[in-house]
């Protein structure tokens, strides 16, 4: 890559505009990779084509394009949890993956592989759909690791369909088959249990007509558990069942779809014929939105992830942004982290320093244990 051609995202980190938070993301963990509790970073927080879009210029992407500073760029869709600070598992792989690897210490490689060099504390993918902003960046892990893929039947399905996924070596790369409601380890440490939400088969398979908010593999949530501690993750939904409410209720943590505000925004912002509900997203806003939705859910935090980027939330200071922030809300930026307590303990646990450095200090500006760039850098 020539000198100055770095992403946005990328550009912003390298200046320091971005990722410096006072939190450690070496991904040292426990040393000997004991668990220390559940450990979650957004890898990328818009939802597919990014913020900005490259072919958009609309009034929130113009905002990215002129560095307006009420604005943070966010790469595609992908979380990264951890129970011990070592080994991590990401829900889902964007078509950013690269570039989110290169811009987060704790997934870089650390030491000389046993086969020439090559080594990665990226051990296994979860997938939530088929979407291509969440299926791409397996591609990118197809140069020789060792890797568990877990997905549904369909959406294994959907993705192996596609015979450039063949990259993937069989000798490396294991499919694991997800069962609804049947709790598996993608990680020593890390319980998760995926359960169907209202969705929509991928946009590459959709037929001439489209069955919105069918309950099937097809879009699935994921509850994270480690030390008693629950995230949950649901980055695509048609809608909130009362069923899908009460099973949110009481996470430490709920990571839930942000795509649109208003469901006519791609319209209004003439740059598609698409409402969020056509695409399988419930809007935040509304009667019917998921922050109304969801405003008798408890949780401990409230982040909403996978955000267009016509979604007026990404501006600070519009009415969208306190509209969600006053509901208990936070808009997730890419190096967004969150550490959930072990339970019993009765205070949320520290990242870990690593031993050459123990001098850094764990997070303090926060709310909690959550941070997030835009809080912790000042700009
Ligand atoms: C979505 O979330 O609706 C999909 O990522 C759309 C797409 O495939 O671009
Ligand atoms: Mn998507
Ligand atoms: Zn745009």
């Amino acid at each position: 890559m020539r000198e100055g051609a770095l992403p946005v995202a990328d550009r912003l980190r390298a200046t320091g505009g971005q990722g410096g938070t006072d939190v450690d993301r070496t991904g040292n963990g426990g040393g000997d990779g004991s668990v220390i509790g559940l450990r979650a970073i957004v890898l990328g927080a818009a939802a597919g084509g990014g913020y900005p879009q490259w072919n958009c210029r609309c009034a929130i992407c113009a905002l990215a394009w002129d560095g307006d500073d009420r604005v943070r760029p966010r790469t595609q869709s992908s979380l990264a949890v951890s129970a011990d600070g070592r080994n991590w598992a990401l829900l889902n792989a964007s078509p950013d993956l690269g570039a989110q690897i290169r811009a987060t210490p704790a997934l870089q490689p650390r030491r000389p592989g046993s086969a020439g060099g090559r080594d990665s504390p990226v051990r296994a993918v979860v997938l939530t759909n088929g979407d291509v902003d969440h299926v791409a960046g397996l591609l990118t892990l197809r140069e020789k690791a060792p890797l568990a893929v877990f997905a549904t039947a369909e959406t294994r399905a959907a993705v192996v369909a596609n015979p450039l996924f063949a990259v993937l070596d069989a000798n490396l790369v294991e499919w694991r088959e997800i069962a609804l409601g049947q709790p598996f380890a993608p990680l020593p440490g890390l319980d998760v249990e995926a359960f169907a939400v209202p969705g929509k088969v991928p946009l590459y398979l959709e037929g001439a007509t489209v069955e919105i908010g069918t309950e099937t593999g097809s879009t699935i949530g994921l509850s994270v558990r480690c030390s008693g501690a629950r995230l949950d993750y649901v980055p695509g939904c048609a809608a909130v069942t009362p069923a899908l409410a009460a099973r949110l209720a009481g996470a430490d943590a709920l990571l839930f779809d942000g795509t649109v505000f208003h469901d006519d925004e791609m319209l209004v912002a003439g740059v598609g014929s698409k409402t969020g509900r056509r695409m399988g997203h419930l809007p935040v806003g509304g009667a019917d939105g998921s922050l109304n939705a969801l405003a008798g859910v408890p949780a401990g935090r409230k982040v909403f992830v996978h955000i267009n980027n016509t979604n007026p939330m990404l501006v600070d200071g519009t009415p969208e942004r306190r509209a969600v922030e006053s509901a208990g809300w936070t808009v997730a930026e890419d190096g967004t982290e969150i550490a959930l307590p072990v339970r019993g303990t009765g205070e949320d646990t520290a990242w870990p320093s690593p031993p050459d450095t123990p001098t850094r200090t764990p997070p303090t500006s926060v709310p909690a244990s959550i941070s997030s760039p835009s809080m912790t850098t000042a700009r």
